[in-house]
């Protein structure tokens, strides 16, 4: 998909996707701080657009609405080069947001086992809407996350790990 020569021309992106509570930001925050890159939270881009945070964007507007707003951050993000960006879970479920992502950066998807997720989970109401039902929410997005085009698991490793294999990843992309 990218050659090296080219990739050193226009400077992809490393995408990090994932389901929630997998580590998404904290692994992308290290993998940017390691690489010298500018990191991009597309969550936190969003509310502050909203103006408001993430829970109260779905009770005031709705999650169609977030999901608008969520492509058109992710689409913006898209059209810059040289950041490392930390996707919401559920952004690249979106095929079109997917495409701009992938057409500008790499994808790197990564995974956590449901015992490692249900730690991080199971009682976490506040700042995720959707955690209440995560586990058929993961059923239901698993096929998903399988054809993201790269993957790392988290298992049992330390966020700095994480990050390195992430950026071992890249490495063998783009050398
Ligand atoms: C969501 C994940 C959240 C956030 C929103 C919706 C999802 O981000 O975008 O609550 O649909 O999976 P994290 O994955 O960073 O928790």
């Amino acid at each position: 998909m990218w050659s090296g020569v080219l990739a050193s021309q226009i400077r992809p992106n490393l995408v990090i996707t994932g389901f929630m509570g997998v580590g998404k930001s904290t692994v992308a925050r290290l993998v940017a701080f390691k690489m010298e890159r500018p990191f991009v939270d597309t969550d936190a881009v969003l509310v502050e657009r909203a103006g408001m945070s993430i829970p109260d964007v779905f009770a005031t507007h709705g999650e169609t609405w977030f999901r608008r707003l969520e492509a058109e951050v992710c689409v913006d993000m898209a059209a810059k080069t040289g950041l490392v960006v930390a996707t919401g879970g559920g952004a690249l479920l979106n095929a079109d947001t997917l495409a701009a992502m992938s057409s500008t950066g790499m994808v790197v998807c990564l995974h956590a086992t449901e015992s490692t997720l249900a730690a991080r989970l199971d009682g976490e109401r506040a700042g995720r809407p959707l955690a209440g039902g995560w586990r058929d929410l993961l059923a239901e997005r698993l096929p998903s996350y399988k054809v993201m085009p790269y993957h790392v698991h988290t298992d049992n490793k330390t966020p700095e790990q994480v990050a390195e294999e992430v950026i071992s990843t890249w490495q063998n992309v783009f050398g």
